[in-house]
């Protein structure tokens, strides 16, 4: 894995502004005005963003409830963030983001690579992503945890929504990058 640096600002998931050609040899630009009026968008490629957008719709909302519950009275925490489902919600993202990443980098990213050899650098960021978000999630996942303790506190509460919000930049930066990467590829393809 690996020939760029992926700790350099421009690459790595949490500092770089998105991917483009200038970026990534071999990437197909990605011009997402025209994939509403594509027809061969329906398919995989909307597909995919579905995928995406339940991700992302999950991690907004759970940074929204867990704010939410910060706000009530601290005797108030537990039953609130039950009522809310915020107890078990972000443990439900982080399985469902591991799901996603173990699905493309067994399937996915290797039938890109064999369809579209120049894509191997994009393909590289992609897998780092997977790492690096990895390793967030696992982070993410013992602060999750406590909120399904008895007499959760909000100390523990703040501590999952900073969490929260980080994991939410990143899942939104990567997911909308490796659609910039992915889906002109097939477009591409079908041309
Ligand atoms: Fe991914
Ligand atoms: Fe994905």
């Amino acid at each position: 894995m690996s020939d760029f640096d992926y700790d350099a600002q421009d690459y790595n998931l949490a500092t770089r502004s998105g991917v483009s050609p200038a970026l990534l040899a071999g990437m197909f630009p990605a011009d997402r005005k025209a994939w509403d009026n594509d027809p061969r968008f329906l398919g995989w490629p909307a597909h995919l963003q579905r995928l995406h957008a339940a991700i992302s719709e999950g991690s907004a909302r759970l940074v929204g409830g867990l704010e939410t519950v910060l706000d009530e009275p601290e005797g108030s925490v537990q039953e609130v963030m039950g009522l809310m489902g915020m107890n078990r919600l972000g443990l439900d993202l982080v399985a469902h983001v591991h799901g996603h990443h173990a699905f493309e980098d067994t399937d996915v990213l290797p039938g890109f690579l064999g369809r579209f050899p120049q894509l191997a650098s994009a393909i590289d960021l992609l897998e780092n992503d997977h790492q690096f978000l990895d390793q967030a999630l696992d982070q993410s996942q013992s602060a999750f945890a406590a909120l399904r303790n008895d007499g959760v506190a909000k100390t523990e509460v703040a501590q999952a929504l900073e969490q929260a919000q980080r994991l939410n930049k990143i899942i939104n930066r990567h997911t909308y990058d490796e659609e910039d990467i992915l889906i002109p590829a097939v477009l591409n393809a079908y041309a």
